[in-house]
Order: C-alpha cells, then sequence, then structure tokens
C-alpha cells in the first residue's frame, strides 16, 4: 500500500517534469530565452541545445524559479561588438549581470561535460587588449536562491567576474571551469571566479584561471567551503575587502582547504579598509599548495584606496573590522621572490607593494591595534625562488597571541603555535 502510494507520488513528479529547447534564431536569442523561462518557471529543465552556438546579446534576468534547471550543452556567446555591450550595461533597465537570478528555490545552473561544447564564450580578449573597462558586464548573479547548485559551468574569456552567490542559502557550486586567459600580453582585469555571498554555500573541484580573486567571501556570508580546487594567475582566495566606508562586516565559518595557488599573487588573503566595523570571526585556510607566489599569505585591516590619497595612520582613532580566529595552516611550497610586474599594476609603486617587504615574506600581518585575536599560522613550509632565507612581516604591538612565527619584520622563526 505505502509503496504503491510512493509509486504514484514518483510517477506524479516523473510526469510533471518537462524538458524546453530554447529557440536558436539568427538574431538575438535573448528574448526567446526569457520568454520560456517566463512560461517554464517552474518544474522544467531549460536546455540550450547540443550542436548550436545561441546569441546571448542582450542581459537576461531570470523571473523567479521554482524546480528549474537551466541547463547549457549549446555553446554561448557574448556579442562580440564592444560598445554594443556597454550600451546594454551602461543602460537603465540593466539588471546587473549579464544573467541575472533573481531568487527561487531548487534552481540548478548546469554546463555541459563535453569539452567542445557548453562554453559560455566573454570574448574578453578585446577588452583586455583594449584595456577597456568601461561598463563591463559580469556574468552570472546567482541571486538569492535557496538550494541550488552551479556545476559542470565553462566559461572562456569572461569579461569581468563570473559567478556571485548574493543572498543564496545552500548551494553546492562543483566542476565548474573558469578561463579568464589571455593570449597576449594584455590582463584580464577583474575576472574574479566567485563571490560567495549568502550562507551555506560548498564549491569544490573548481578550476580557475584568471585575473582578479578565485574566490572572494563577501560582507554577509556564512558557513562557506571551499575545497579541492586550483587557481592560477588571479588574486587568492580572499575574504573581503569587508569594512569600507565605515560599514559594518559580519562573516563567521568559514572552510578553504586543499587548494593548489599557481602563480597568483596572494594566496590566503584578508582585507578590511581602515574605519570600518563588525567582525571577521572563525576563517581557516587549510592544506594549500602555492607555486610561484609572492604573497601566500596576507591580512591587512588597513586596507585602503591608494587612488585617493595616503595610507590612513594607523591609530586607535577610528573604528576597524575585527578578526578573530584566523587559522593558516599546513602551507606549502615555493615564494616567487624573483623580481616580477603582476599585470594588474598600473601605477608605482604597484597597489600591491608593500613598503619595506623584502619580497620574501611567507606572511604579512598588517593588523590594526586591539582588533585582532587569535591570528595563528601553523605548519608553514616555504622556500623561496632564489633560495634565500623566508621572511615575515608582524608588528607586535598589535597582536597579542603566539602567531605561530616569531612576530617581527624579519627571518621566519617558528614558535610554539606554528608546530
Ligand atoms: C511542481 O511539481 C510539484 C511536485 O510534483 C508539484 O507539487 C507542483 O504543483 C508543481 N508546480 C507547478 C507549478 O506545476
Ligand atoms: C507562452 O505561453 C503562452 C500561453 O500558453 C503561449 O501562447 C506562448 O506560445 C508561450 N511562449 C513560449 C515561448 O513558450
Ligand atoms: C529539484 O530539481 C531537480 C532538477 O534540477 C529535480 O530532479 C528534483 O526533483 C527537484 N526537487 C524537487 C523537490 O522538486
Ligand atoms: C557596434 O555597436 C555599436 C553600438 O550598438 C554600433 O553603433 C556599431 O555599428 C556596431 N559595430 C559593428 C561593427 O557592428
Ligand atoms: C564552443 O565554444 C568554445 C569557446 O569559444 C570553442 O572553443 C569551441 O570550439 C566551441 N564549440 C564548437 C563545437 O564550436
Ligand atoms: C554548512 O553548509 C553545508 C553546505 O555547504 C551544510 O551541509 C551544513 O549543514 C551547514 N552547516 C550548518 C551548521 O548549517
Ligand atoms: C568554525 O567553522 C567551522 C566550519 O567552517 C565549523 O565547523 C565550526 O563549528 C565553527 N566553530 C565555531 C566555534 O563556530
Ligand atoms: C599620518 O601621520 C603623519 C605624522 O603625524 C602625518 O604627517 C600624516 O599626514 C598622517 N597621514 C594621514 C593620512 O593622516
Ligand atoms: C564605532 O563603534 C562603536 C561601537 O560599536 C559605534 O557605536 C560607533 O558608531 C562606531 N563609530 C563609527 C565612526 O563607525
Ligand atoms: C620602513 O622602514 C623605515 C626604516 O626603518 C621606517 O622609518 C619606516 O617607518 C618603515 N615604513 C613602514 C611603512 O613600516
Ligand atoms: C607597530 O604598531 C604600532 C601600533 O599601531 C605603531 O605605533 C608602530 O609604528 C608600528 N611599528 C611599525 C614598525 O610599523
Amino acid at each position: 500500500m505505502l509503496s504503491g502510494l510512493l509509486l504514484l507520488q514518483a510517477a506524479a513528479i516523473a510526469f510533471a517534469w518537462d524538458t524546453f529547447v530554447v529557440p536558436h534564431t539568427l538574431g538575438d536569442d535573448t528574448p526567446g530565452l526569457l520568454a520560456l523561462v517566463t512560461n517554464h518557471s517552474s518544474n522544467a529543465t531549460i536546455l540550450f541545445d547540443k550542436g548550436k552556438t545561441y546569441n546571448i546579446f542582450t542581459a537576461i534576468k531570470f523571473p523567479v524559479l521554482t524546480n528549474v534547471e537551466i541547463r547549457i550543452e549549446g555553446n554561448l556567446t557574448y556579442p562580440t561588438n564592444i560598445s554594443q555591450i556597454q550600451a546594454v550595461v551602461g543602460g537603465s533597465g540593466f539588471p546587473g549581470a549579464w544573467f541575472t537570478f533573481s531568487g527561487g528555490n531548487n534552481v540548478t545552473l548546469r554546463g555541459s561535460t563535453d569539452p567542445k561544447w557548453g562554453w559560455v564564450d566573454g570574448h574578453g580578449q578585446a577588452w583586455w587588449d583594449a584595456v577597456q573597462q568601461v561598463n563591463r558586464p559580469h556574468g552570472w548573479a546567482f541571486s538569492h536562491i535557496t538550494n541550488g547548485v552551479i556545476r559542470d559551468m565553462k566559461i572562456w574569456k569572461p569579461v569581468a567576474w563570473n559567478f556571485a552567490t548574493s543572498g543564496s542559502v545552500n548551494v553546492r557550486a562543483f566542476n565548474n571551469l573558469i578561463m579568464a586567459v589571455s593570449d597576449t600580453s594584455s590582463f584580464p582585469f577583474n575576472t574574479d571566479g566567485f563571490s560567495a555571498g549568502g550562507t551555506n554555500l560548498l564549491f569544490e573541484n573548481n578550476h580557475i584561471v584568471n585575473g582578479d580573486d578565485c574566490l572572494t567571501v563577501g560582507n554577509g556570508a556564512h558557513n562557506i567551503t571551499w575545497r579541492n580546487s586550483y587557481c592560477e594567475g588571479g588574486h587568492g582566495l580572499s575574504i573581503g575587502s569587508l569594512g569600507s566606508g565605515g560599514s559594518v562586516a559580519d562573516v563567521t565559518n568559514v572552510f578553504i582547504e586543499k587548494t593548489t595557488m599557481k602563480s597568483t599573487l596572494y594566496g590566503a588573503r584578508f582585507k578590511s579598509w581602515t574605519g570600518g566595523n563588525g567582525l571577521a570571526r572563525n576563517v581557516t585556510w587549510k592544506d594549500i599548495t602555492f607555486i610561484d607566489v609572492p604573497f601566500p599569505i596576507y591580512v591587512t585591516q588597513n586596507y585602503w584606496d591608494q587612488g585617493v590619497g595616503p595610507r590612513p595612520n594607523n591609530t586607535n582613532t577610528l573604528n576597524n573590522t575585527h578578526i578573530q580566529d584566523f587559522l593558516f595552516q599546513n602551507f606549502v611550497g615555493v615564494i616567487r621572490d624573483k623580481p616580477y610586474v603582476e599585470g594588474s599594476c598600473v601605477s608605482d609603486p604597484c597597489w600591491y607593494a608593500v613598503a619595506n617587504a623584502t619580497g620574501r615574506e611567507v606572511a604579512i600581518l598588517d593588523l590594526y591595534p586591539g582588533t585582532a585575536s587569535n591570528v595563528v599560522a601553523k605548519d608553514i613550509f616555504a622556500t623561496t625562488e632564489t633560495l634565500r632565507p623566508v621572511a615575515v612581516m608582524c608588528n607586535s604591538t598589535t597582536v597579542t597571541n603566539d602567531v605561530g612565527f616569531k612576530c617581527w619584520d624579519g627571518a621566519f622563526i617558528r614558535t610554539k603555535a606554528g608546530l
């Protein structure tokens, strides 16, 4: 009796689900896509067919979706005409990203496992070569989704950031591939991989080659896990920036592990603005392999905009974003201490330059007095490319706990907490 009932329910669910193929035209396929999704915003698979290259020539904002899978088996292409995109992004109705989700439950964004198909091509090369940064189209705003999946997506030469999960709950993003790689000497600016906003988010088995943060954990993020991934060429596994313009930060329980950082500017990175408020608590970076990375561990509570003026003085007259229970554990690799100019450097000194650094620092803790507690780096095993000794920067008047190494601007000397 019971099993009969279950069978009936299973049949009802199976019958309720339909697959709808996105129509492909010679022109812009976005209006057809929008009409289709609007008609079938629940219990449906919206399929981009294999064998077709769909023209996504305008930005799309999806309706609220329930039990919907967006499945990309065909290729998707942005316009190749830069000013055409800029006109859309600069227009009054622009929803904020080229693909914007406006909420829903049980939503899956799924690419193809066929290496030849399922690519989303942003044609970023022309933008990078022209150093064109005006009205750039961000990629996928996977916003306000409860129970979401982002899997098997493949992004080719995106123009701006790729995936953002702001306001989403219970999202798993895995097996995604982002290739923001320039074929020339131009730089893929601001091509962040994943911006983690929201709660209960799991990112795993992602492969990202880009020109900005591989992961960036934003304000309001709670219970974020990132693991088993590969990042190349970008700006690291980052928390922040937090506390901009005096805002109140609230980030808790972030666990980042088992990731290889290849020729990235930073490995693990935290940044909060001078003059911010709030707290970032319980953040762990563990089992990080770094290869050719100038700043494997970099924490600043004194982030500021170099374009606006000199660094604010580190005094107690301003509030700041507090940090508590930060752990960097089992970092193994090679520091890039040979001369280099990272591609995002457009000023002299470069935005990432640290006054008085030797270039051999495995960890730089630029903390704000009285606002950092229990920051520890343990099991750190670093060498430099030139085989010169590894150094650290740390100001002992800014932190009271044993940080795992002698807190000074000098050689890396492990202490009790670092064992
Ligand atoms: C979607 O499917 C569920 C489960 O079969 C069903 O309860 C619900 O009514 C369906 N929604 C729509 C809009 O068809
Ligand atoms: C949407 O639904 C309406 C009404 O059922 C129908 O006339 C129209 O053809 C549908 N459009 C698409 C794109 O499915
Ligand atoms: C959620 O969506 C998936 C497809 O992405 C579907 O198989 C599953 O049945 C949906 N869950 C519910 C509760 O409808
Ligand atoms: C590119 O787009 C702009 C703005 O829409 C348009 O004026 C121009 O003719 C387009 N260029 C080409 C080569 O299509
Ligand atoms: C799909 O797009 C990618 C990226 O542009 C391209 O490399 C691939 O050849 C395309 N696939 C086909 C079958 O055209
Ligand atoms: C944290 O998020 C994961 C999904 O990444 C979930 O499985 C787990 O239950 C969440 N933990 C809490 C305490 O909510
Ligand atoms: C710290 O975060 C981890 C997950 O990242 C969680 O399992 C643990 O319970 C948190 N600890 C506290 C004290 O909140
Ligand atoms: C920081 O303090 C120094 C010395 O008191 C002063 O010259 C400088 O202007 C201050 N910088 C800022 C940004 O306030
Ligand atoms: C500094 O923090 C205190 C206590 O949280 C708060 O009352 C005050 O408004 C903050 N000041 C600024 C300038 O944000
Ligand atoms: C750099 O070192 C010089 C000489 O020791 C010192 O005067 C200066 O304050 C240092 N600058 C910073 C930003 O620590
Ligand atoms: C260390 O921090 C204290 C407190 O902020 C500051 O006064 C001092 O100048 C710093 N020392 C160096 C060498 O930066």
